[in-house]
């Protein structure tokens, strides 16, 4: 019999996704997205926030609206105001040694990418949570992060720590992590705002984008944290239009209050504002870390900037006002009241026992965060029944891959990929180090790991390490059944080998757990269901934004101090605009190597009988949208469904296609499911920069549902009057 799978997708960009009839144990689809409802309401805690306000000095409000000691805000005992600890980041709490907090061990999870290979949003709930928990347990009160930024380019060094290249995929990602994250009381922080898509001279880098793109485009993800009731925000390093982000007060109050309508703490990402005239004015609550730190050869030759420093001067010279101050204070004071840090603990101790349960959202992550890219003539998965000889050699085999900078997170009972395929596989798996040709050509299939270190500060190069790329076609010219498995935070090359290899497996970071899923997959214990939330390109000057580096200059591969003054600004021209990703691709007619979207599994699904609840729809009304999804192949798979929109006509430039819908089902051999997926006006509207507000044309679209971005199965018309 079939199961229905309904999906909703509302004006607030709030997604529901409920079963209206299940026949058998479903899954994923039972999760119902449910915004974050805070400990203390809002106008409860304003009202407790002024009275504190009210008793405070002018000192005392100055104090508290710069960091202290790097990662805290003041406490104040005699305000009953606790000191709070902010910590990093996306993928797990990252320890900082320095800093004692009685949280022994921290969870590596996979890294965000992977996460969003899930396109599974309660896992991003359930992965916030065992996040938001351990924060809990090591006494840390604001998460900095999600972050958010969208892939523009694959050399983005940060792209491991952010949810892909689509909007729309990262706004239901980001949506539910903020809830799963901010239900344990830890407060998330949406970060970076915004346009900070690339690490090269991040400090020194204006990017220059025009209005639409910025709302299509950069901000869906940050608007639905928002509506999903995030508490905090950091703004970026760069530059936007010629404004540092953290003095900009079209990017603090103009975009991200009034437009977005973001009511919580704002706080500056560590050293990146330079006037505390402006930052002050800009909206800005709170700047981090407010002090020198180990930057004071930068503040010795620009002078000190620092609000902290400079505020009771510049209220006494009425640059800026007391009441300037009383905000940041009251916004900082009244979002931590709303988490519920004022009347109660932050730390809990008894969050530590929960290490197992989030050891196993980390595993569940992994399972369905790998992707399998290639798979020639059924290579995987290879059964552990003794018979084939399999040889594991390469890169992260007794270490893991993961990313490196704030995000780093160490993780603990860690199974490397050489004991992870052991267990399973026994003495069926030879690992050799460095194999010789002999060993090589004898196998019947050759695991071979490789991978890249990605980090902030720095870009990655697109192009693999020369004796990575070598390592690979040697491998593969001594055996034609040889697996890549690929350990990065975004997009690599592997278009000179892709075809000379018989599969291969997007591991991403997966975190220390990774390996173990890895292996199930091989072994076929668990069926791949992950697909990739990029594009990724043949070469890099296929990719939009690839001229992000000016002619004659190199991208560096380790930390440089781009706080310098002397070091120019570098424009950065997003001038593909909302052709981002996908978008791009399709619009110059570019063949990338892997679509967005795509991913096998070892099962395959048939898509029929797609309908609309009407093809003449009125402007306003919604239109339902169902198909069946039936697994043909003889073992049970999850499958991606995704809907993708496409606008016929048009006056202005508009994508070929964009995502507006996608759901993770389940389904057991030969089983059928319907799948119903409604759409809003919002789904068929642009950003009308005229109106600066989202603009539903009447006219012709397409309503597009497929297994990828580049595998549609079936399309219906609507006429939008
Ligand atoms: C990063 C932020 C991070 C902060 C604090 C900065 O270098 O850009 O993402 O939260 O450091 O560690």
């Amino acid at each position: 019999m079939k199961k229905i799978i309904q999906k909703h997708i509302n004006v607030l960009a709030i997604l529901f996704i409920g079963v209206i009839m299940i026949t058998s144990q479903a899954d994923a689809q039972d999760y119902v997205f449910k915004k974050y409802e805070p400990a203390v309401d809002y106008k409860t805690a304003d009202k407790r926030a002024s009275e504190i306000l009210s008793n405070m000095t002018l000192e005392e409000k100055i104090s508290l609206v710069g960091g202290e000691r790097s990662f805290y805000i003041k406490g104040f005992e005699k305000y009953k105001i606790p000191e709070l600890y902010l910590s990093d980041a996306t993928q797990g709490v990252h320890i900082r040694k320095e800093i004692n907090t009685g949280l022994p061990k921290s969870t590596a999870m996979p890294c965000p990418s992977a996460l969003t290979a899930t396109w599974n949003i309660e896992l991003a709930h359930d992965y916030a949570k065992a996040v938001g928990e351990e924060c809990r347990a090591g006494g840390i009160a604001v998460l900095l992060g999600p972050g958010m930024n969208i892939y523009r380019v694959s050399q983005n060094g940060r792209n491991f720590e952010y949810f892909g290249e689509d909007p729309f995929l990262a706004a239901r990602m980001i949506e539910n992590y903020v809830v799963g994250m901010q239900s344990t009381g830890t407060m998330a922080t949406l970060k970076h705002f915004l346009l900070n898509n690339t690490e090269y001279y991040r400090r020194k880098s204006n990017s220059i984008v025009d209005e639409r793109t910025i709302h299509e485009i950069y901000t869906p993800a940050f608007k639905a944290g928002i509506d999903a009731g995030a508490l905090c925000v950091m703004t970026s390093y760069n530059q936007i239009n010629g404004e540092w982000a953290a003095e900009s007060k079209y990017v603090i109050t103009d975009l991200l209050r009034k437009d977005l309508g973001f009511k919580g703490l704002v706080m500056s990402d560590w050293w990146s504002t330079w006037d505390p005239v402006k930052s002050i004015k800009s909206g800005l609550d709170l700047e981090m870390p407010g002090e020198p730190g180990n930057h004071k050869d930068v503040f010795a030759k620009i002078g000190n900037t620092f609000v902290k420093d400079n505020a009771a001067k510049l209220i006494e010279d009425k640059k800026v006002g007391v009441n300037d101050i009383d905000r940041m204070a009251k916004n900082i004071i009244r979002t931590s009241i709303q988490s519920g840090v004022y009347d109660r603990p932050v730390k809990d101790e008894s969050y530590k026992n929960k290490f197992a349960e989030h050891e196993q959202v980390a595993l569940n992550t992994a399972r369905e965060a790998i992707v399998l890219l290639r798979n020639q003539n059924d290579i995987l998965p290879i059964l552990p029944d003794g018979k084939k000889k399999i040889l594991l050699t390469g890169q992260f085999t007794e270490t893991i891959a993961r990313g490196g900078g704030s995000a780093k997170v160490e993780g603990y009972n860690i199974v490397t990929m050489a004991d992870a395929l052991k267990n399973i596989y026994g003495a069926q798996i030879d690992y050799i180090k460095n194999p010789a040709d002999e060993e090589l050509k004898k196998a019947d299939v050759v695991l071979l790991s490789i991978g890249t270190l990605d980090s902030e500060g720095w870009d990655k190069d697109f192009n693999l390490p020369k004796e990575t790329e070598d390592l690979v076609t040697n491998t593969a010219a001594k055996n034609p059944n040889v697996v890549v498995i690929v350990n990065t935070g975004g997009g690599v090359k592997m278009t000179n080998w892709n075809n000379k290899v018989a599969g291969i497996l997007y591991g991403w970071y997966a975190g220390q757990n990774g390996n173990r899923a890895l292996a199930e997959i091989v072994a076929g214990k668990v069926n791949p269901s992950g697909k990739l939330p990029i594009t990724i390109e043949k070469k890099f000057e296929d990719s939009p934004g690839a001229d992000y580096v000016s002619a004659g200059e190199k991208i560096y591969n380790t930390w440089v101090d781009d706080m310098q003054p002397e070091i120019p600004i570098r424009n950065v021209k997003y001038n593909e605009g909302i052709l981002v990703g996908y978008r791009w691709y399709d619009a110059k007619n570019i063949e990338p190597l892997y679509h967005f979207g795509f991913g096998l599994s070892y099962t395959k699904f048939e898509y029929s009988s797609l309908n609309v609840s009407s093809q003449n729809v009125k402007k306003g009304s919604k239109v339902k949208v169902t198909f069946d999804v039936k697994n043909t192949g003889s073992i049970e798979g999850k499958e991606i469904v995704q809907l993708y929109v496409k606008d016929v006509e048009s006056s202005v430039l508009r994508p070929e296609k964009e995502l507006k819908g996608f759901v993770k089902i389940s389904l057991k051999p030969g089983e059928t499911r319907a799948v119903e997926m409604t759409l809003n006006e919002k789904d068929f509207s642009y950003w009308d920069v005229k109106k600066k507000n989202w603009k539903l044309e009447p006219g012709n679209f397409v309503i597009l549902v497929g297994s990828s971005s580049n595998d549609i199965r079936a399309s219906v018309n609507v006429a939008v009057k």
